[in-house]
């Protein structure tokens, strides 16, 4: 099997039962709330609608669909992460619209042609996968005419500094040559490569596969990674997130971001 699913794959079936307890912090409610704001435009305005998340962890954006009043399709390559949502959807009213694949973003033969309103794949999966140009193909497919993808992907110009800091000019005009880095960790066979993107290539990988790019936009502006003691107070976050949305409206303010979030459109 080829090495770069394998280590997602055992590294996500790991984390999995600690995923959640892993981003349950002040910077990543932070995130999110910045990432929802962002998906929301594009909720399905009709009912019934089907929405598909892709790579979809322990449930975080397709269980708030689910919540929405949508059908969803989860779908992971970590049996981990796909069990994890089962566990939460024992005791949610919602369950039977919801609908449980464990499979790969870049084949999605589960999932038919047309048939979703809306896809997201949030945390990465179009960097963590093994041919990011096929999974951009695959969800084209499985979007309907006039149907939204919202996707997040690892910004390139984000991951420069990494090198430099290590002095290491050969990797770091290999990394500039090609955007691929590494995910580390401790465990070797765990290791996974991440394509990284500017927006401009991220831009063109959706035209590619013929779909409208509506919005694309960084994440986050603020480096609140680095100030988490301030978003503990509940009014200096709302004042934040406020200050983070009107940032992002000034597209060169992508270039301090560590993400990148696309929201395309199919004709
Ligand atoms: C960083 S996590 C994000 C989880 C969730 N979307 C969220 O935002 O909380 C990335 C997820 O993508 C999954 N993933 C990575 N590559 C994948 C692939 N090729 N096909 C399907 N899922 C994949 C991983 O197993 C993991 O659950």
């Amino acid at each position: 099997m080829n090495p770069r699913r394998q280590g997602s794959r055992k590294y996500h079936d790991r984390v999995a039962g600690k995923y959640d307890a892993i981003y349950d912090d002040a910077y990543w409610a932070y995130h999110d709330e910045i990432t929802w704001g962002l998906i929301k435009p594009h909720l399905p305005r009709t009912m019934p609608a089907h929405c598909a998340d892709l790579g979809c962890g322990t449930g975080k954006w397709g269980l708030k669909l689910l919540k929405s009043g949508f059908h969803v399709t989860f779908l992971d390559h970590s049996a981990g992460m796909v069990e994890q949502v089962r566990r939460k959807l024992d005791d949610n009213p919602r369950q039977k619209k919801a609908t449980l694949v464990v499979g790969d973003v870049i084949a999605m033969p589960d999932l038919p042609d047309a048939s979703f309103e809306l896809v997201t794949a949030m945390g990465d999966v179009l960097s963590i996968c093994s041919d990011p140009r096929a999974c951009v193909r695959e969800l084209a497919r499985i979007l309907k005419p006039g149907g939204a993808a919202c996707i997040t992907a690892d910004h390139q110009l984000a991951a420069l500094d990494h090198y430099l800091d290590k002095g290491d000019l050969d990797s770091l005009e290999k990394f500039v040559r090609n955007g691929r880095t590494q995910w580390l960790t401790d465990n070797e066979s765990e290791r996974f490569e991440l394509q990284t993107f500017t927006s401009g290539q991220l831009r063109k990988l959706f035209e590619d596969a013929g779909l409208e790019v509506i919005h694309l936009t960084g994440k986050t502006v603020l480096p609140m990674r680095h100030h988490r003691e301030l978003l503990a107070d509940p009014a200096a976050m709302d004042r934040l997130v406020a200050l983070e949305r009107d940032l992002m409206k000034d597209p060169s303010s992508i270039g301090r971001c560590g993400h990148l979030q696309i929201t395309a459109r199919k004709p």
